[in-house]
């Protein structure tokens, strides 16, 4: 379990980055920070591996404040994926992929071994393990900073817009590989976006910010649509595609899913419908303001 507790983050320029943010993030799910540009989405995720320290307020992994707990041990536990990959260019494939386990001592030819199987994890081909990043489509290339971030078995899995630099269809299949990965290995995942359409499609729980790193609202995607904690999430929600309208669709009875769909009817996202305050058939509309 990760857990904020009245974190506020100051920069040292006077910036007020986040302020008094209380979250609780169960272990083996997914929650979604999602806010515009500046809300303070990055500097909350970079406060659990301690790239960045709160002003006042403690980040708990697992019950122990990670004030406590040295940093390079802690960022090599925790997981990172860095918007467009942050793969190390002139390295090949297998070796960006081994990068934490090489640092811990690991033996090369073990650490070899481990990055073709993450390949296989992230569903890479393992022909790709000796060409350089360059060589890689932008997709392939945010699969490798996946399958770096899990190479040294994290529990919690960190990721910072890691899809944002690729075009639409391969960000679905991205979504869909990860979502499916999170089931399959148990991990932690805290992802972030400003792609409302993303959060929708990935998260248990969603962390709305507001500029100024203010939590707007927190909860389910189904409890957010459904009630809006105010004008500012319901804009938010709905403001993405102008006069866009989300609403829930009754749930599909083979695969138990909610289908958030916008007012053209296209699929904006997937709910799986463990969230007892939606019953079959309720689809509250939600207005852009
Ligand atoms: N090192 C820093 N020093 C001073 N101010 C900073 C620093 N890093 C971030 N900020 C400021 O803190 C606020 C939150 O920044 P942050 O990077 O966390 O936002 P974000 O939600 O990740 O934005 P984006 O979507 O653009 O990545 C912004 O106003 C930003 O300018
Ligand atoms: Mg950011």
């Amino acid at each position: 379990m990760i857990e904020f507790r009245g974190v506020t983050k100051q920069y040292p320029d006077g910036t007020l980055a986040i302020e008094h943010v209380d979250i609780v993030i169960q272990p083996r799910t997914i929650t979604v920070l999602v806010g515009s540009s500046g809300s303070g989405k990055t500097t909350l995720l970079r406060m659990i591996n301690r790239m960045v320290d709160p002003t006042s307020g403690q980040v708990l992994v697992d019950g122990t404040d990670v004030a406590t707990v040295d940093p390079v041990r802690l960022r090599r536990s925790i997981g990172y994926v860095m918007q467009n990959g942050g793969l190390l260019p002139h390295r090949r494939i297998v070796d960006n992929v081994a990068t934490v386990p090489l640092l811990r001592g690991v033996a090369k030819s073990a650490a070899r071994a481990r990055s073709l199987e993450l390949l296989d994890t992230v569903g890479l081909d393992r022909g790709l393990a000796d060409k350089y990043p360059r060589q890689l489509s932008g997709g392939q290339q945010q699969r490798v900073g996946v399958a770096r971030a899990l190479a040294a078995d994290p529990n919690i899995l960190l990721m910072d817009e890691p899809f944002g630099a690729v075009d639409p269809i391969v960000r679905l299949e991205l979504q869909t590989e990860l979502r499916r990965l999170q089931s399959a290995l148990d991990k932690t995942v805290v992802f972030v976006t400003h792609d409302i359409d993303e959060a929708f499609a990935l998260a248990d729980q969603m962390v709305i910010l507001r500029t100024g790193g203010i939590v707007a609202q927190i909860g389910t995607p189904a409890e957010v649509l459904a009630h809006p904690a105010d004008d500012f999430v319901a804009s938010f929600i709905g403001a993405d595609r102008g006069q866009r309208r989300l609403r829930l669709q009754p749930r599909d009875p083979a695969s138990g899913r909610i289908v958030v769909v916008d007012s053209a009817g296209r699929p904006a996202g997937l709910i799986e419908d463990d969230h007892a305050s939606i019953g079959d058939g309720a689809s509250p509309d939600v207005k852009a303001s």
